[in-house]
């Protein structure tokens, strides 16, 4: 023991240039570099690297020992066109430097170390000055200065606090590699997916780090020193984008430029999902569905987990509990409901079994050094009659895409609307890897690898195939994808959830760093299971995850083989009240959840969101891991503690209102609010405009409600309101209605202008309801310089006028197209 030591201290120091950690090679002396196409490359005996500038605040490094970069290839990024950086360089004896109109990025030729300033000459991003960029064999990484007062978040599907420093600087290490981690905690890492990407905020302003590497990666955010941060992967290139904000949301913009964003989910998906493993047979869901009727809970889509397949086996139907699936889902259509089936990755190895036939026929699966189809255990071993192996699509082969893309054909023949790619890490009953061995042989887009460079995009690129087989399949639709497993420019593609939670009040808590972390990793459309899924809720921990979860871009409740019925009835008549209230919030509030995941999926900035998106200049929102933005007007501070009487919360600086009652909440201070199980505590932002409706059952009957805007206090502010059909692709076409709603107050006096029409689409005939707080009544309303009457009480639903109520004045009126202009005066 003792020798082997010392023989490893003989070997740190032969490696020289002080590397904290035997083995690692710091990149030493380079002679000056040669210019490029947008920035600088450097070469000496060690390795290659390249400084580019993509667009002006946007820098890309590259760094792989050896003599030549390979392939210049991404399966996240998809677009480096982020416009003219007016990019400059200066070729040095010492040092080097490539400007941008934004950003100064010097480079130390001996040894190696770059530092990236603003054009000020700020530094924002520096290698330290001991280690830089390092490589041990494949291994490669950097090590950065982190400051004491840098905040550091993102880093995709994480579990912990919202900012990856910890609890007091404490530092923490994350690793990416998709792992199947049922039942995981706040300290299991890696979980489902990986997204190499996080986001420094340092005094209020941001930058943020992608690492474009696919292989098994490391983040160590202040634990190995609380001075350094460090990145890098098992083997690959280090090629690092960093993008600089200043303001948070402009990186997250940014970095979605770089690996795209959300596409425009169908209104249905937003609406309520009912899941569990698994509901069947077809009389069960009929019931299911029956039920919600019945007792008036709104939902929109019943999901079918592994059951209906037949032995588990992806892309069968069980006809025994599933007679006959295209009737079911037409009369289920009927009333209101769409299905989503789960399909994973794992077709069994059976002759006459068609994937397996075709996909053989196909050259479609992964296969072993030898050249032999490998097979592995997943659910299809699980059956009771016929248990077999599977075998594996190489999605990383674009040919099986398209394939595998193509076998979706028959359910939606049936009516399915939507597809749930699970265990896609890919997961395999194989212990302790739980996947598949590192050494099996992947096609790569034409270049073959192992498993250990395409394990962490392997969900990411089935999620592609479903995507882009659903969109040829049907291509005037809105396909929807759920992922299990992902990776950076995922959101293309899926939605995702994480995975196997616990139905326990920290799971609860633990959503909204989860969601938020993956939000501001550029996957907005995310939910995890409402209840939990390991394990049985109690009635209370359910309802809380309810209102939770209407705040969810996708709101799911789900739960596991053998568990009670998590359903919003199953807790006895008194819950099932307040349950249902929960989902007739999201549907009231679905305009305005549907107008937010439009302006994500144009910007990339997630709804759920976390505060510090919104004021980064505010300390006191840095650490919050227990309350929510849902887009930038309402403030969400769910009852995650069991048992609570009331709740405390903290309100950034401003007039806040809160949500049910209209009081007003002075800001920049935190507030305790009284709770009872009904209550959800909802505050929205002085000059917020909050869009909802009248409750639905579902997305089907949205034609005709009224379109209610309520407009809290503000001198000025203004909101945009986008809709569409809720479906189809028509949109991009011009098939949608977008206007802007504006008010001023003067006083007591209110003047409300909504903007002209925008797209040719407009909703079925309805009423718009203004729903104005306002401290005192108004006595005279106008619209377009009319005099409007006042309505008593008891006036039609739907006449034209204003009344008083409870702290609005509400204006009502048929909606109209043409720009127009309401004032209250008091
Ligand atoms: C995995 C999924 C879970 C699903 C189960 C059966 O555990 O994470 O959601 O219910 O498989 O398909």
């Amino acid at each position: 023991m003792r020798w082997h030591r010392s023989l490893l201290v003989f070997l740190a120091a032969a490696f020289v240039a002080a590397p904290a950690d035997a083995g690692w090679n710091s990149l030493g002396d380079f002679p000056a570099p040669s210019p490029t196409a947008g920035g600088l490359a450097f070469r000496n005996e060690q390795g290659v690297v390249s400084v580019t500038a993509l667009g002006s605040s946007v820098v890309r490094v590259r760094f792989v020992p050896g003599q030549a970069f390979g392939r210049d290839h991404s399966y996240a990024i998809v677009n480096r066109d982020l416009g003219d950086a007016g990019a400059s360089v200066e070729i040095g004896g010492k040092e080097s430097t490539l400007a941008t109109r934004a950003l100064r990025v010097s480079i130390q030729h001996a040894p190696f170390r770059v530092s990236i300033a603003t054009a000020a000459g700020e530094v924002i991003d520096a290698d330290d000055a001991e280690m830089g960029t390092a490589f041990a064999g494949h291994r490669v990484r950097v090590w950065k200065e982190l400051r004491p007062e840098d905040h550091v978040y993102g880093l995709g599907e994480k579990t912990g606090r919202l900012d990856k420093r910890g609890w007091g600087l404490g530092g923490s290490a994350y690793a990416m590699w998709n792992t199947d981690t049922y039942a995981y905690d706040a300290s299991t890492d890696p979980i489902y997916a990986s997204i190499p990407f996080y986001m420094v905020l340092r005094g209020g302003r941001a930058h943020g780090i992608f690492l474009d590497n696919t292989f098994r990666s490391f983040f160590d955010i202040g634990k190995e020193s609380q001075q350094l941060l460090s990145f890098g992967a098992e083997d690959g290139e280090l090629d690092y984008y960093f993008i600089d904000g200043p303001d948070p949301k402009t990186v997250i913009e940014r970095y979605t430029t770089l690996t795209g964003r959300m596409p425009l989910p169908p209104r249905w998906a937003l609406g309520y999902h009912q899941s569990r493993y698994s509901y069947f047979p077809e009389s069960r869901l009929r019931l299911l569905a029956d039920t919600f009727r019945e007792k008036r809970v709104p939902a929109d889509v019943l999901w079918l987990d592994i059951h209906y397949l037949d032995g588990y086996t992806p892309l069968t139907w069980n006809h025994e509990r599933f007679p006959d699936p295209k009737k079911l889902l037409t009369e289920l259509r009927a009333e209101g409901f769409r299905v989503v089936t789960i399909v994973d990755p794992h077709p069994k190895k059976e002759r006459g079994y068609a994937p397996y036939e075709s996909g053989l026929a196909n050259d479609a699966f992964v296969k072993s050094p030898d050249g032999s189809v490998y097979e592995g255990n997943v659910w299809p071993s699980n059956a009771e009659k016929n248990p077999r192996p599977s075998v594996f699509p190489d999605f990383s082969k674009p040919s099986v895409r398209d394939w595998w893309g193509g076998l979706y054909k028959e359910y939606l023949d049936y009516g399915v609307a939507g597809i749930w790619n699970d265990m896609n890490e890919p997961a395999v009953f194989r212990e302790p890897a739980h996947t598949m061995p590192p050494e099996l042989r992947h096609d790569n887009e034409g270049q073959p690898t192992d498993h250990r460079e395409i394990h962490n995009v392997y969900g990411m690129l089935m999620t592609r195939s479903t995507f882009e087989g659903l969109s040829r399949l049907r291509p005037q639709a809105r396909p929807f994808v759920l992922t299990r497993a992902s990776f950076a420019g995922g959101q293309r593609y899926s939605a995702i959830w994480p995975g196997d939670n616990v139905s326990d009040w920290s799971h609860l808590r633990a959503t909204i760093p989860i969601l938020a972390g993956l939000g501001l990793s550029g996957f907005p459309f995310v939910g995890s299971d409402i209840g939990g899924f390991a394990e049985t809720a109690t009635a209370e921990l359910y309802t809380r995850w309810l209102q939770l979860g209407v705040f969810y871009p996708f709101m799911r409740s789900h739960t596991t083989l053998g568990t009670p019925d998590q359903e919003p009835w199953s807790y006895g008549a008194s819950r099932e009240a307040t349950n249902r209230h929960a989902i007739e919030l999201r549907y009231e509030l679905l305009p305005h959840v549907y107008n937010e995941m439009k302006a994500a999926s144009e910007t990339g900035v997630p709804a759920f969101r976390a505060l510090f998106l919104e004021f980064p200049q505010d300390p006191a929102t840095y650490a919050l891991d227990d309350e929510i933005l849902f887009g930038r007007d309402l403030l969400i501070a769910p009852v995650l503690r069991e048992e609570a009487t009331e709740r405390e919360l903290y309100l950034p600086a401003g007039d806040w209102y809160d949500f049910w009652t209209g009081a007003k909440q002075a800001g920049g201070r935190k507030i305790k609010v009284r709770v009872e199980i009904e209550t959800l505590p909802i505050f929205v932002r002085s000059g917020g405009f909050v869009f909802r409706q009248g409750v639905v059952q579902h997305t089907g009957e949205m034609a005709g409600q009224p379109l209610r805007v309520f407009v809290y206090p503000a001198a000025k502010s203004q909101a945009t309101l986008y809709e569409d059909e809720g479906e189809g692709l028509g949109y991009r076409d011009g098939q949608f209605l977008r206007r802007r709603f504006a008010q001023t107050r003067t006083g007591e006096s209110v003047s409300l202008e909504v903007g002209p029409a925008e797209g040719r689409f407009r909703p079925a005939a309805r009423n718009l309801e203004l729903r104005v707080r306002s401290e005192r009544p108004a006595s005279q309303v106008a619209l377009a310089g009319q005099k409007l009457a006042a309505l008593a009480a008891d006036s039609p639903a739907g006449a034209t006028g204003y009344r008083n109520e409870a702290g609005f004045m509400i204006v009502t009126l048929p909606d109209r197209y043409d720009a127009f202009q309401v004032t209250l005066t008091p």
